[in-house]
């Protein structure tokens, strides 16, 4: 069994053997800044992690793996550009530090060279992955539509909250982990079982997101603290509290979610409170928890060693425990 850390290794080498800065700069040096920023390389390490536990040397899905962590950064860039983020894994966002022009055309090229690792897989392998990744790539579209939708709407569901970031977010997190499978020639099933996994874990991994834009500490978080607030997100943290804090807090909640005042901070503390005193704080954890478990209960569904499944279930508690 290969440890973990290794993975990340490997493919940090393949990542600067590979991405280069060449003319013209600011096209190029922005792509090589986002990436060079750092961030826990999730994506990739699933799927290199993925094409090992079926049987196959993780070195063949370095590709994959890296077209996974350049769609992932390209959607950051916008992302932040969408979502009016200063900070990004502690440091300026690219729009910021350039401007949004640059922030757009340097995203755009990321995705395309995305798409142009596929060509480093033989004609059956590259459609299985292009097709994945096209279908992954809208929904993530789609995902990120609903939630800019979201922020003007006053009421969401539960149900419609979590279809949003199904797609935003943990559509690509089950895609990274099927192309390992797809590159290690694993079946339909194994494929469909491992992408599941994924998703589930994508679904937490997003409510933690949440959980941590308000709760994280500010140090080592990375972002800036209270984004979503700041921007009306309507997040699990949100919804619960609506549903769960008393009819005065509940008011004060949307009151204060339909204010866009210039000095925020007044906004987030009082929203934080109401997230604690509702108990949303605390559901939002136990949801973190289900979701992870749900994954972790699929797991017996995949045929791969033992060892491989405690190394996924191990991997999956780290991650919804992480701080940053
Ligand atoms: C941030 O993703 C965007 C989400 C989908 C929540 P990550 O938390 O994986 O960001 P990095 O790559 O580690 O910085
Ligand atoms: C990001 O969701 C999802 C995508 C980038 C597609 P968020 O907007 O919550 O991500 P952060 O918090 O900025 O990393
Ligand atoms: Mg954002
Ligand atoms: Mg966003
Ligand atoms: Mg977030």
């Amino acid at each position: 069994m290969i440890p973990l850390e290794n993975y990340k290794t490997t493919f940090l080498n393949y990542l600067s053997e590979n991405i280069k800065t060449k003319e013209p700069q600011n096209l190029y040096e922005p792509i090589s800044y986002i990436l060079s920023l750092g961030g826990k390389r999730l994506r990739p390490i699933l799927t290199l992690m993925s094409c090992e536990l079926f049987n196959t040397p993780h070195q063949k899905a370095l590709n994959a793996a890296l077209a996974v962590e350049l769609f992932h950064n390209f959607s950051l860039i916008h992302d932040d550009i969408m979502d009016n983020a200063p900070l990004r894994r502690g440091k300026e966002t690219v729009h910021e530090k350039w401007d949004i022009n640059t922030g757009i055309l340097s995203g755009d090229a990321m995705l395309i060279l995305a798409y142009q690792l596929f060509e480093n897989y033989e004609a059956n392998t590259f459609q299985q992955l292009a097709k994945l990744f096209s279908k992954t790539a809208i929904e993530v579209c789609e995902g990120q539509q609903y939630d800019v939708d979201f922020e003007e709407r006053d009421s969401v569901s539960t149900e419609e909250y979590l279809h949003m970031i199904n797609f935003k977010t943990a559509v690509l997190v089950g895609a990274s982990m099927q192309m390992g499978a797809i590159i290690a020639g694993a079946s339909k099933q194994c494929q469909n079982a491992i992408y599941e996994f994924g998703r589930n874990l994508g679904i937490a991994f997003q409510i933690q997101d949440d959980y941590l834009d308000v709760f994280g500490d500010p140090e080592s978080f990375g972002k800036q603290v209270g984004g979503d607030i700041i921007s009306n997100k309507k997040t699990y943290l949100y919804l619960t509290a609506k549903m769960e804090a008393s009819a005065t807090d509940s008011i004060e909640l949307e009151q204060l979610y339909s204010l866009q005042p210039k000095n925020s901070a007044d906004k987030i503390e009082a929203v934080t409170q109401i997230f604690i005193n509702s108990g949303a704080q605390e559901k939002t954890k136990l949801k973190i928890k289900h979701f992870t478990e749900v994954a972790i209960q699929l797991l017996n569904n995949l045929q791969i060693s033992e060892s491989g499944k405690k190394q996924l279930s191990h991997f999956a508690n780290q991650l919804i425990y992480r701080i940053t």
